[in-house]
């Protein structure tokens, strides 16, 4: 098929969606990527995750949140006592962009268009996995999943609703957690998991 051509059609499993993700070129960033990092997980879950995009460790690796913020989101499942396995993981975006600074490949947020192109999948995904329930991390993934613009630090920790009705859990993505200085690190992680902790019901 045609580079371009890629894209989720009726019918297809998981593993074909995430094999036809693998030649999507509707937005650029797949050309240099290594690969689809497609989501992951139970299906069908009662609780979807959703983040942004692959990072570098993810891009190399091809499995979601296996990074620094994956790291940090395992601790949170720990200390919430969740297990990674009742949960069906994914991002927004399903290849890694970034900007080279000599060697250094740096992470870019998606833009606006990108997120779009890429929101085929994420239908496809929760067409498929069925969540009750969805936790946005961050504001690409609770725009994606919205549909329309969400102010994550006043939202955070409400559900909002989705045209389909299923509830979205919004809160921070571990990044921006990550990037905070030492002294704020740990009362934002433990607002974090008061956040996330609203969504218990839906992840055992
Ligand atoms: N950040 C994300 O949003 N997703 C990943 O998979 C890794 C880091």
């Amino acid at each position: 098929p045609r580079d371009g051509a890629a894209m989720p059609s009726r019918g297809m499993s998981l593993p074909e969606l995430h094999n036809a993700a693998q030649r999507c070129r509707a937005c650029p960033i797949g050309h240099s990527a290594t690969q689809v990092v497609f989501g992951e997980g139970r299906t069908p879950a009662r609780l979807m995750v959703v983040g942004e995009q692959p990072g570098d460790y993810e891009d190399l690796q091809g499995r979601p949140f296996v990074g620094p913020s994956g790291q940090l989101f395992e601790r949170a499942l720990t200390q919430l006592g969740w297990s990674r396995d009742a949960l069906y993981v994914t991002n927004a975006v399903k290849h890694f962009k970034f900007e080279l600074r000599g060697k250094r490949r740096i992470h870019k947020t998606p833009a606006q268009a990108e997120a779009d192109a890429c929101l085929q999948w994420l239908e496809s995904e929760i067409d498929l996995v069925k969540p009750q329930a969805i936790i946005a991390l961050g504001a690409t993934a609770a725009r994606s999943l919205m549909r329309h613009p969400v102010a994550v630090t006043r939202e955070r920790g409400q559900w909002l609703q989705r045209a389909d009705t299923r509830p979205v859990l919004i809160t921070l993505h571990p990044s921006a957690l990550l990037r905070m200085q030492d002294g704020d690190k740990d009362a934002a992680f433990r607002q974090w998991l008061d956040d996330l902790a609203a969504a218990t019901p839906y992840a055992m």
